[in-house]
């Protein structure tokens, strides 16, 4: 590993310079406020600091880099044409405090992208406020939560959420004050509905659900589930995050969701990883549209607008509009590929997946091995009871090929799972060559396993991922 920052520091040098005879300001700064001891900054050149920053840089792994099969995420290239359009000046260099008369270019695309969703879903309004997937979650179970308040509806205290479900549904069910209710998947993978229907009752808000689920297999029995949901006065949510595989050949709305989140950060091509920023729009059919988050941008006789106006609104729930600069690219996105584009990037990406499952299953053990939408789990069940060599090991030995992993231990329903999700973005010729791979981290596995066990070996050493995660060291200290 190369030296931390603080190591390659040269005392007395700097990076700035500021330019003391211009600063003609008389500024009294209160004595307790005035610093006494030194910041603690590393003190580098420009040059060094310059350095520093490319070679982290040069170590950090993203979608620009190569493939990027991490499950349950989209990890699709982003084409350069989105940056394009956020760079535009007449977009980056507005101001949130700006008057809506000066800014209805930006309104407009907001206005716009917000039909082009609700065409895609099925639904009838957007808002494109909350930041991330979670956040979209979290504003669409505050306006599930809402109508059952504002029907009187008290009793409804809980929400039913599939075992095989992200993290983040069960959690964010928590946070809205519902008990979550686990619904069982059947051997195919789906959710069982015998197990839903005895679970369904005037107790219950809703179901969460992502179709395809998080084993990449499409809920066939969506509609009899919507039916179990309604007529028992439930609502349904829909987990957009998988939205990649059917996006312009079915909608959940006509599918019988009441409410959707969408991660334009994975679906719509923006950048997503390290944090951010993301957008998570939430989409509703007319019935939950009182409850939106406020403002929703409103149009009346060629203006465009904010409209506060909505008595039953959850609230805000994110400073001044949502992250401006994720509905630009993908604005830009939609409006590049068209219609028929979306559809040829779904029917890609299903292809993809469903490629590297056939060619996988020789060497590693598929639980549900059939077909798959954009996403499928393997597992390392063979190289366990041969040699012990567990998914963790096989993950880590693709770095030393120069892969990143696939997301691995989730779904949690499945023994040391594998998810691939291969997206569109990727050609044959690429995924043949991480099946190359694959293939022979197998082979591996089988003729010497302690190889694959002590991965690896490049990039970084293995870690104590227990202590890494419980006792992180995020700080450099002196000594
Ligand atoms: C199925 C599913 N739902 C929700 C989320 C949450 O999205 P975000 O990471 O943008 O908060 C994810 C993220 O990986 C996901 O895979």
């Amino acid at each position: 590993m190369g030296k931390l920052i603080f190591e390659k520091q040269v005392k007395g040098s700097n990076h700035f310079s500021l330019p003391k005879e211009n600063l003609d300001v008389d500024i009294k700064i209160p004595e307790d406020l005035i610093r006494t001891e030194d910041l603690g900054l590393p003190e580098l050149s420009e040059v060094e600091m310059v350095r520093h920053f490319t070679d982290l840089s040069h170590k950090a792994y993203g979608v620009d880099d190569g493939i990027y099969p991490l499950g349950s995420c989209t990890m699709k290239y982003n084409p350069k044409i989105n940056e394009w359009a956020a760079r535009l000046s007449g977009f980056s260099a507005l101001h949130p405090y700006q008057a809506e008369e000066t800014v209805q270019g930006a309104l407009k695309l907001m206005y716009e992208l917000d039909e082009m969703l609700c065409e895609i879903c099925g639904m009838d309004n957007f808002s494109l406020q909350p930041a991330a997937g979670a956040h979209g979650e979290l504003a669409g179970v505050m306006m599930i939560k809402a109508y059952h308040n504002k029907r009187q509806d008290f009793k409804r205290t809980k929400m039913m959420v599939p075992d095989s479900a992200h993290g983040t549904n069960p959690a964010t069910a928590n946070v809205v004050g519902y008990d979550v209710v686990e619904i069982k998947s059947n051997d195919l993978g789906l959710v069982d509905i015998d197990d839903l229907q005895a679970k369904m009752n005037d107790e219950i808000a809703g179901l969460m659900l992502t179709n395809p689920n998080t084993l990449g297999l499409f809920e066939e029995d969506i509609q009899e589930i919507a039916d179990i949901v309604h007529t028992g006065g439930g609502l349904l949510y829909y987990d957009g995050a998988n939205l990649n595989p059917i996006m312009g050949i079915c909608r959940p709305g006509d599918m019988g969701f009441d409410v959707v989140h969408l991660n334009l950060h994975k679906t719509f091509s923006t950048p997503h990883g390290g944090g951010g920023p993301g957008s998570g729009a939430v989409g509703v059919k007319k019935h939950l549209a009182e409850f939106l988050p406020v403002p929703v941008v409103a149009y009346d006789e060629g203006t465009y607008c904010f409209n506060y106006d909505l008595p039953y609104s959850i609230g805000k729930v994110k400073s001044f509009y949502g992250n401006f600069g994720v509905f630009l690219k993908a604005y830009t996105y939609i409006k590049s590929l068209g219609r028929l584009g979306i559809i040829e990037a779904a029917q890609q990406a299903v292809l993809n997946a469903n490629y590297l499952r056939h060619h996988l299953r020789e060497n590693y053990y598929i639980p549900y091995d059939r077909l798959c939408k954009h996403e499928f789990v393997a597992t390392a069940k063979y190289q366990m009871d041969a040699n012990n060599v567990t998914t963790l090991d096989i993950a880590k030995r693709l770095i030393d090929y120069g892969y990143h992993p696939p997301t691995v231990y989730f779904p949690l329903i499945v023994k040391e799972a594998m998810m691939f999700e291969p997206v569109e973005t990727e050609s044959k010729a690429r995924l043949d060559d991480l099946l190359a791979v694959l293939n022979t981290i197998a082979k591996e596995a089988e003729d010497n396993p302690e190889l694959v066990k002590n991965a690896p070996y490049t990039a970084t050493r293995r870690i104590d991922e227990v202590t890494a995660a419980r006792k992180p060291i995020v700080k450099w200290e002196e000594g």
